[in-house]
C-alpha cells in the first residue's frame, strides 16, 4: 500500500533543482514556460516539428498547473505529453537505425529512462487518486521543471549530434 510519506518523484526528478539551467532565459509574465528558439532547430524538419509540438504541450501542462487545473485536465495533458514523447522517440530511433547511427544504444537508453520516469509519475498519480489523495502542487511543478530541463538539455546535446549526423548522411 502506498504510504503518504512516499515521494511521487523518483531518482533524478527528485534531485532536480529549479533554476540551474543555463538554457532557460529569465522570464517575465508574457514569456512561455518553455520558449521555442531557433537554437533548438536540428535542421531535420520532422524532428523539429515534433520538438515544437512537445514544447507546446509542456507549456499547456504548465499553464494548467499554474491555474490549479483539475486532476482530469492534468492527467489528460500529461498522457498526451507521454504519447507525443513516445512517438517522437520512436521517430528518432527509426532514423538512427536507418542510418546506422553509431550511438544508437546510448541515445535510446536516454529515451527509455525518461519515458520510464514520466510513466512512473503518471502511475503514481493514478494510485494516489485511487486513495482520494493528490500530489502537492509543488511536486507537480517540479515535474514540469524537470521535463523542461530534460527536453532542452537533450535537444541541445544528444539530438543536435543526431541532427548533424543525419544531415551529413542524407537524413
Ligand atoms: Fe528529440
Ligand atoms: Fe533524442
Amino acid at each position: 500500500m502506498l504510504k503518504m510519506s512516499d515521494s511521487i518523484m523518483s531518482g533524478s526528478i527528485n534531485e532536480f533543482k529549479q533554476g540551474k539551467s543555463p538554457l532557460i532565459m529569465p522570464q517575465d509574465e508574457s514569456t512561455p514556460f518553455c520558449p521555442w528558439s531557433d537554437d533548438f532547430l536540428l535542421g531535420i524538419d520532422r524532428l523539429d516539428k515534433q520538438h515544437d509540438a512537445l514544447f507546446s504541450t509542456l507549456n499547456k501542462l504548465h499553464d494548467i498547473l499554474m491555474s490549479h487545473g483539475s486532476p482530469v485536465a492534468i492527467d489528460k495533458t500529461l498522457s498526451c505529453l507521454i504519447d507525443q514523447t513516445r512517438v517522437h522517440f520512436q521517430t528518432e530511433e527509426t532514423f538512427m537505425q536507418q542510418h546506422d547511427y553509431p550511438d544508437y544504444e546510448g541515445h535510446k537508453t536516454l529515451h527509455d529512462i525518461l519515458l520510464r520516469q514520466i510513466e512512473g509519475v503518471l502511475e503514481t498519480q493514478h494510485e494516489l487518486e485511487s486513495y482520494h489523495l493528490q500530489q502537492s502542487w509543488a511536486e507537480k511543478l517540479d515535474l514540469a521543471d524537470f521535463l523542461r530541463e530534460w527536453l532542452l538539455s537533450h535537444i541541445v546535446d544528444a539530438d543536435k549530434k543526431l541532427g548533424d549526423f543525419l544531415k551529413k548522411h542524407g537524413g
